[in-house]
């Protein structure tokens, strides 16, 4: 029989669709797979949405990391997410390290997942096949775990009316996704109803940003050369040069063909969704021109889109003080939702309740 109290919100019956995602502060700068598969969306559905945005501090120190570095990343990474036009009145914006129920509702849920289950999750086969056995942790094993807590953490109550919970992300978290959803609906037939079953907001034209250098592999922070990715804060020179040198393929007409063409698809698809203007168009446009005027055209507009987040952020990061206090006030909110939660899941899965 379960001792909570019945959450104060149920007798209003309306709830705000709420919406979650995090991001890592592994490297110095997002880069543009980072900004069109996820980022974007985040920035949109704040407007829509109930909104809580986090920087997972916790799950970068699931590989080798240096501690100062993390520390300035994590700045720099909530800079750019305000730069981008997340609003500390619109959104809760925060760090994972903020709010420890994160690691708490991750015991939980660790407790109902099967190992060959979290075995299984292809981020975790990827990264490990490349550390070796000894450099691969247990965090990094239990880490889409983790992530399966950052998200029902701000699972709307139970009773709140309709309840919608969404993740918008890139294509490669997925497979995370429906792990997180299969967790939901194990505790809650194991436990009685208390978390939503989310749902992934994948972007259809840009879940999958390609590395410039090779168009068949993801644009990652792990990239094996440079010249593939391009970063949020880079300079104006740099980024300008590797869209110029963006491997193309023989042939000279801008089509989009991801069997044949998937260098100009990948900067199709790019154009499109900064431009916003339909893949048919830019093919149009750009008809008998050859490669050399679309990818001028195409670094123009993402110097466009990135210079005034640059200069925001270089901004954001000159006054740490006001930055942190920003970072505070979004973990105060936070911590409000993942207590409540915690209180029902604490109480749900057996634990005593702590006398007064
Ligand atoms: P992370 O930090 O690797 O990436 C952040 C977001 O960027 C998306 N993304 C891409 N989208 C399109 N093309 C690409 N080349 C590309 N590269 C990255 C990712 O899909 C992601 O949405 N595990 C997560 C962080 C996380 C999280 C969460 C996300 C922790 N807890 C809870 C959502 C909800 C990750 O590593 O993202």
């Amino acid at each position: 029989m379960s001792e909570a109290s019945s959450p104060s919100s149920a007798a209003s019956g309306t709830a705000t669709p709420r919406v979650f995602s995090g991001i890592q502060p592994t490297a110095g700068s997002f880069h543009l797979g980072n900004y069109l598969g996820a980022l974007r969306q985040w920035i949109a559905m704040q407007d829509t949405h109930e909104a809580f945005y986090c920087v997972v501090d916790m799950h970068a120190i699931t590989v080798a990391y240096d501690p100062a570095a993390l520390r300035v990343r994590s700045r720099v990474s909530a800079a750019q997410l305000l730069a981008m036009g997340l609003d500390q009145d619109r959104s809760t914006l925060f760090l994972q390290s903020h709010v420890p129920e994160h690691a708490e509702l991750a015991w939980v849920l660790g407790s109902l997942t099967g190992f060959g289950e979290a075995g299984r999750m292809t981020q975790f086969k990827d990264k490990s096949a490349k550390q070796g056995t000894s450099g691969t942790t247990v965090g990094l094993f239990t880490y889409p775990v983790l992530q399966a807590a950052d998200i029902l953490l701000y699972s709307p109550e139970p009773g709140e009316g309709e309840r919608d919970l969404r993740v918008p992300v890139g294509e490669d978290q997925r497979q995370h996704l429906e792990l997180t959803r299969t967790l939901a609906q194990r505790f809650n037939h194991r436990f009685g109803d208390t978390f939503v079953v989310p749902e992934a907001h994948i972007p259809a034209g840009a879940a999958k940003i390609t590395d410039l250098q090779d168009p068949t592999a993801k644009m990652s922070k792990s990239a094996s050369s440079p010249q593939g990715i391009v970063d949020v804060l880079e300079d104006p020179g740099p980024m300008r040069k590797k869209i110029m040198r963006a491997v193309t393929d023989t042939g000279t007409d801008v089509r989009y063909d991801e069997e044949n063409k998937a260098g100009v698809t990948n900067l199709l698809r790019i154009f499109s969704a900064l431009e916003g203007t339909p893949v048919a168009d830019l093919e149009g446009r750009y008809a008998g021109t050859g490669y050399g005027q679309f990818k001028k055209d195409l670094a123009q507009v993402v110097l466009d889109t990135f210079t005034p987040i640059r200069e925001r952020t270089h901004k954001l990061l000159a006054d740490e003080q006001e930055l942190d206090r920003l970072l505070a006030q979004g973990a105060d909110r936070a911590s409000q939702v993942a207590a409540r939660t915690m209180e029902i899941v604490r109480d749900r899965v057996g634990f005593v309740g702590r006398g007064r």
